[in-house]
């Protein structure tokens, strides 16, 4: 084997490798385990001991040569091909970017957690209900004589005759006393379901927000204060409060709060009916009969109660004219923040 004639011509394909995958080939059949400086030098041990050496020396010579080679040509080829893929890889910053839609919490769940973040400032723990509940819970434990109108199937969804999808959060009442010893100071929201037909102001299913609180002392001053400051923390301190007398059967006194419009100030537009003022539900004193269900001392405990429509909180908030708008998916008022 003329190992001079086999350095040069690897030498001179070493020099003209393309790339780093050439240059690989190039490097397995001039070094790989086949090449026959590699076999050469396996075959060394066979040759006449004073053959041996300077055979050795020349092929060892050959070889490192060639690795050095490989070695510089590979690193020339590398740093070449790197400069080429960040000259087509660059980034264009100019070009328009890729835009991520934002998601966003239902105009309902954020009326709700505002709704609740005020009521957990004032100290309330809030609880949650069962949608289906008993009618003992629904009505009879709130008071409902057996023929109120609001127990009629046609106002009420029943799954069985003692069993309904709740009408009101305020079987919630009656369950969080069951749950503990007075003093209760609680808020909840989720959903109710009433058999009313929809318009701008009603549908089948909508939430409301409870709360109640009882302790020794409790009077109408306190539950009149509470709204008055919740009210305004939810639609402005600039708005004013009024509460106007009213009827639920387990509640004595019953006030009905109202806030001014917070879109004519008072004044009389469209959103108030004309009327400068909007009411948002129903509050009142524990009716004493309610502590008889749970076991309270009635001569030792107050406490008043409120339920108010989410939906019209939202509406009001939001500006808009039919509450049906909240569950159409019209993506604008999706969007609304
Ligand atoms: C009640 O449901 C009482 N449980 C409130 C209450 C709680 C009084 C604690 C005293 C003490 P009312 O039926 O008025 O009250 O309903 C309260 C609010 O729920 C209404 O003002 C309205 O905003 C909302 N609401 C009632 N029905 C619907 C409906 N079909 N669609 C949307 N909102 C409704």
């Amino acid at each position: 084997m003329d190992v001079d004639a086999l350095v040069s011509e690897a030498t001179a394909r070493i020099a003209d490798a393309a790339d780093s995958a050439a240059l690989e080939e190039i490097r397995i059949e001039a070094l790989g385990r086949r090449a026959p400086l590699v076999q050469a030098l396996r075959e060394l041990a066979s040759l006449p001991p004073d053959e041996r050496r300077a055979r050795g020396d020349e092929l060892n010579r050959a070889r490192k040569a060639l690795e050095g080679l490989v070695d510089d040509r590979a690193r020339e080829l590398r740093g070449r091909e790197l400069e080429e893929r960040l000259r087509t890889d660059r980034v264009d910053v100019t070009l328009p970017g890729v835009v991520h839609p934002r998601g966003y919490s239902h105009l309902i769940e954020q009326t709700r957690r505002d709704i609740l973040d005020v009521f957990v400032g004032f100290g309330y723990r809030v609880v949650d209900g069962p949608e289906v509940d008993l009618t003992h819970y629904n009505f009879d434990a709130l008071n409902h004589a057996p023929t109120h109108p609001s127990r009629q199937v046609t106002d009420t969804f029943y799954v069985s005759d003692d069993v309904v999808l709740r009408t009101h959060t305020s079987p919630v009442q009656i369950r969080t006393m069951e749950a503990q010893p007075p003093p209760v100071y609680m808020a909840t929201a989720g959903r109710c379901y009433r058999r009313d037909t929809p318009d701008a102001t009603h549908t089948p299913m909508f939430h409301q927000v409870e709360g109640l609180v009882i302790d020794e002392g409790i009077a109408l001053s306190d539950l009149l204060g509470t709204l008055d400051v919740f009210m305004k923390a939810l639609f402005g301190q600039e708005r004013r409060t009024e509460f106007r007398t009213h009827y639920f059967p387990f509640t004595e006194p019953s006030v009905e709060p109202y806030v001014s419009c917070h879109v004519c100030d008072g004044a009389g537009c469209s959103v108030c009916r004309h009327s400068g003022w909007i009411e948002l539900g129903g509050s009142g004193m524990v009716d004493p009969k309610l502590f008889e269900f749970v076991g309270y001392d009635a001569e030792r405990y107050s406490g008043f109660a409120f339920g108010l429509g989410l939906e019209r909180i939202a509406m009001l908030r939001h500006e808009l004219p039919d509450l049906r708008e909240l569950w159409r998916n019209d993506l604008r008022v999706a969007r609304q923040f």
